[in-house]
């Protein structure tokens, strides 16, 4: 957001919007999108890719006017259940720019995903394969691809860590079931294999393991090629692309990206004797992160031997990722000018255990108090999608601000709304 923040009297303004009135109007604690940044996160990785198709990672964040950017922008959409999936179509997104993931996709998953017709499906594991072709039926017909573990440790932290053989994802390259699961594939005639995919973490820095995958999906595709004759039209590389989430982190250099990516495919490609297949690329954080808000109220200030522990309202069941991973935000007051020393907090939730931190020792103004409104940038992807109903407290709204304007994209989650649900005795 720092590209279309502006300061009006000492408040942060975000799509020309004052973050104090979207505070005043929506309650906190609240989410903000500006679209106009989710846009042009879009166009960047467009101009970036311009041969390659961008499919929108909708775990990092999803909802109908997400959706309906994607489809602007001229985006796909990567999806993991059949609830992202139903979201997007009905929404008017075209199913065959949908892709379908997941380790343990279940019946409703792979009906829904063959009723409303999606692009391709990845397979992730042996027993999906004839599950799949058993659904699709004889006769019938569905693009597929592999996802491959090419052997590559990469990624912000150990759980978000997936392109090495210890985790639960895809088919290993070493041991031989990327293979070996490829030809069962070739064995069925309704199931088309279009290409290799392969997703080796999140929040990934550096090209180089991009650089590596490409070496190594290539390497796989020489081999298939030998043993099959096969020429794989597409390769699939995933998401990862990191974010900085505080003033000094270094963000994936997405230009960096494409020109190596491009010249090492070619490069391997050619050694291999292969055409370059079409690239697929699936960023979720990079698009959503830095273009979302969180903003929340002060509720209380309290001061111990070693501690200022300031505590908002909102916590670990809109933000479980410090908890999880132990990232650390960057958080800042707004509203109010403060002339007042810094000191370091520890800004934290509202929910019933210690471990609801959602930034340890940050600076903060030393008058911070009750009432205060606190922003945490970077907020836009894996919090609302991560959003919990933990101490049943309502998962947050996310409102949209754009041209000065902001409009609810989707409401709080309300007491009624929890209660609905509720409907034994
Ligand atoms: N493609 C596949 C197959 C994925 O599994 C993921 C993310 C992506 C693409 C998008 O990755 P991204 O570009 O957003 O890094 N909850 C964690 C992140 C989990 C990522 C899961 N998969 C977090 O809050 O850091």
């Amino acid at each position: 957001p720092a590209s279309t923040a502006e300061h009006h009297r000492g408040d942060l303004a975000v799509g020309g919007v004052p973050l104090t009135e979207v505070a005043e109007r929506f309650g906190t604690p609240v989410y903000v999108m500006d679209e106009a940044e989710v846009r042009e996160r879009c166009r960047t990785y467009r101009d970036a890719f311009p041969e390659a198709e961008v499919l929108y990672a909708a775990k990092a964040f999803l909802c109908r006017a997400m959706v309906h950017w994607m489809a602007e922008e001229g985006l796909g959409l990567d999806v993991c259940s059949a609830g992202e999936l139903e979201l997007a179509v009905t929404t008017g997104f075209p199913a065959e720019r949908i892709v379908l993931h997941g380790n343990a996709k279940s019946p409703r998953d792979l009906e829904t995903a063959l009723r409303l017709g999606v692009g391709r499906i990845v397979i992730d594991s042996p027993s999906e394969i004839a599950r799949l072709a058993a659904a699709v039926g004889p006769g019938g017909h569905q693009k597929v691809m592999v996802r491959v573990v090419p052997g590559i440790s990469a990624g912000g932290h150990e759980k978000i860590r997936t392109g090495t053989a210890d985790q639960k994802f895809g088919l290993s390259i070493a041991d031989g079931y990327a293979q070996h699961a490829i030809g069962r594939i070739l064995d069925q005639p309704q199931l088309e294999l279009t290409g290799l995919h392969c997703h080796l973490g999140s929040q990934i820095t550096s090209v180089k393991p991009y650089l590596l995958a490409v070496r190594r999906m290539v390497g796989l595709m020489a081999r298939l090629h030998e043993q099959h004759g096969l020429v794989l039209p597409e390769l699939n590389l995933g998401g990862g692309h990191g974010v900085a989430y505080r003033p000094g982190e270094q963000a994936l250099d997405l230009t960096a990206l494409a020109r190596k990516v491009r010249a090492e495919l070619s490069e391997a490609c050619a050694a291999a004797g292969l055409p370059v297949p079409r690239l697929i690329i699936e960023p979720g954080r990079a698009i959503a992160g830095p273009s979302g808000i969180a903003l929340y109220h002060v509720l209380s200030v309290k001061r111990t031997g070693d501690h200022t522990f300031v505590a908002v309202d909102g916590g670990m069941s809109d933000n479980p990722r410090p908890a999880l991973y132990g990232v650390r935000y960057a958080l800042r007051l707004i509203g109010r000018q403060s002339t007042a020393p810094t000191a370091p907090v520890t800004v934290v939730g509202r929910h019933c255990e210690a471990g609801d931190v959602i930034a340890a020792d940050v600076q903060l103004p030393d008058d911070v108090h009750p009432g205060d409104l606190l922003a945490v940038p970077v907020a836009g992807a894996y919090h609302v999608s991560m959003a919990s109903g933990y101490n049943m407290v309502g998962r947050p709204p996310v409102v949209a601000v754009r041209d000065g304007h902001a409009r609810l994209l989707v409401r709080r989650e309300s007491l009624d709304d929890i209660r609905s649900r509720d409907v034994g005795l």
